[in-house]
Order: structure tokens, then sequence, then C-alpha cells
């Protein structure tokens, strides 16, 4: 099986090996990737910057003897979720987990589903294998890699049942708002991915962002808003609060869930 291979810092080091060369340019704050691929040659707007983040030594361990049972390594084939898995069942995709915390509190609720999970941000990953070691849970599988890529390449096309973004980065600077994954190039992919009736559930606490994310998903003939709320962290839209909410909460923003549905006929 292609997963489940090189645990912790080696698997890590062999992650980062696969990645593009990277050359991170700082200018006060506002970090600026200018992104090299070595095999294609051409420029890659991230939606992401590495942060710099220290690994707890309970996070080490997670990498050293959870990450062979929940890591998948990311490369060029499209994944056998049978194998993955061990079974055959609905899957739900979470972009940029974060902590994972949400992750593994959906993954607890739905044992009849299975999910996975794609983080960069390498503390985060350590956290949510942690959670998920504590919840005693099964139906998890994370990726260490670009979101972008992974859909690119890992993912089955009409495998998905639902795909969750909650609380992507903002990029709130005018010149950064390319960086934005809610993009046209990103719901061509995602219609892709998902199964016929499957759902896009997006959240947000940055009001340009979600009026950005209103002007991308009117403008795509392939998904159709089923619902959408504005609320103050009181009404979340068929998911947990997750960290980023509660910060967002405590700044005193009002919040953004929507989710759409891949129309009909769209394939
Ligand atoms: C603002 S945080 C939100 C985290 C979490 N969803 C929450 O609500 O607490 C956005 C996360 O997305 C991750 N991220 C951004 N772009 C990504 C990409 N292309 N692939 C994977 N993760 C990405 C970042 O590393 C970061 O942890």
């Amino acid at each position: 099986m292609r997963a489940y291979a090189n645990p912790g810092n080696r698997n890590l080091r062999a992650a980062r090996a696969h990645f593009r060369i990277e050359i991170f340019v700082s200018i006060t704050h506002s970090p600026r990737a200018v992104t090299t691929d070595n095999r294609n040659h051409h420029r890659t707007i991230r939606s992401f910057v590495r942060r710099a983040g220290r690994i707890t030594p309970s996070q080490q361990r997670a990498f050293d003897t959870l990450w062979p049972m929940l890591g998948v390594d990311h490369d060029t084939g499209i994944l056998d979720l049978e194998r993955l898995f061990g079974r055959s069942a609905p899957l739900v995709l979470e972009i940029g987990f974060g902590n994972g915390e949400t992750l593994v509190e959906q993954a607890a609720a739905h044992p009849d589903r299975d999910f996975l999970g794609i983080e960069v941000h390498e503390p985060g990953i350590g956290h949510c294998m942690l959670k998920a070691e504590a919840a005693g849970i099964s139906n998890l599988r994370i990726i260490h890699h670009d979101a972008m890529e992974v859909l690119r390449d890992q993912i089955p096309p009409g495998s998905l049942v639902r795909l969750n973004l909650y609380f992507p980065d903002p990029w709130p600077k005018k010149r950064h708002h390319k960086r934005r994954i809610v993009a046209p190039r990103f719901l061509e992919l995602v219609a892709d991915r998902l199964a016929a009736g499957g759902t896009l559930n997006i959240a947000t606490d940055w009001a340009n962002y979600a009026e950005h994310i209103d002007d991308v998903l009117s403008r795509s003939d392939r998904f159709e808003c089923v619902e959408r709320r504005e609320h103050d962290g009181d009404r979340p839209l068929d998911r947990p609060q997750t960290k980023f909410e509660r910060r967002g909460l405590r700044k005193g923003h009002r919040i953004w869930d929507w989710c759409f549905q891949k129309t009909a006929n769209n394939d």
C-alpha cells in the first residue's frame, strides 16, 4: 500500500523534498512566496506560507508512532480508498484542518463515514493525530501536503460526499487576494471530485472574504447555494465550532456559513 510509509521525521523530510522549491521573501508582515516548480518550470501561487511552529515532544511522538497508521504520503497516483480505509464508506474531506479538533469531532460523530484531512502545518497535524488517538477512531486519515495538489493528483473523481473548508486563510490584503483558495480553478477541481449531490461547506469570519466567496460561487455553474447563514457563532451550519472561529469571535467578527451543492448533470 502506498500509504503508511516512512514514519516521523523521515517522512516529513521526504515530503519536503518532494515539495517544490520555495523561496520566501519576508517584507515586514507581507511574506511572499516565489515558487519554482522544478518539474514544470511554472510559477505556483499557494494559499499558504509555511508558518514557523515548534513541534512539542508529544506531537513528535505522534509523528513517530501514529503517522504510520494515520498518515498518507502525497504522490501522483490516485488513492485506493477501499484499501486505505479497509472498507467502502462515504468520504468526507476537510482542507486546512488546523489543529484538527473539528475534524476529529466530526469523524467520531459519524463512524459510518470516512474522513480525510489535508493540512500543511506540522504542529497542527501532530495535535490532530493525538486527538484521533484519544478519541479511539479508525475512520480518519491525514495528508501533509498542498490541498490543491492532493485534489489534483490523489482524490478520485466523483469520490467525495462532502468537502469542508472551514475558515480558510483570508489573505486580507488586496495584493494577496490571488492566494485565496476559493477561486474558479479550485471550484472546478472540487466539482470534479465530488459525487453527484455532494456538497462544499465553507465558513469564514472575514467580511471581505465572504463577499469574495459569494461572488466566485455565484459565477460558477457547477454549484448552487443550498443554505447561507450569517451569524455570531451561535448558528453554525452542521459543524462544530473551530479554533479560528473562536479567535474571530473574540475579535468581534461575524461568521458566514454556506452549503453549496454540486449541480446536477455537470460532469
Ligand atoms: C485560518 S486556518 C483555519 C484552521 C481550521 N480550519 C480552523 O478553523 O481552526 C487555515 C488553515 O489552512 C491551512 N492551509 C491553507 N492552505 C492550504 C493548502 N493549500 N493545503 C493544505 N492546508 C492549507 C493552513 O495551514 C491553516 O492551518
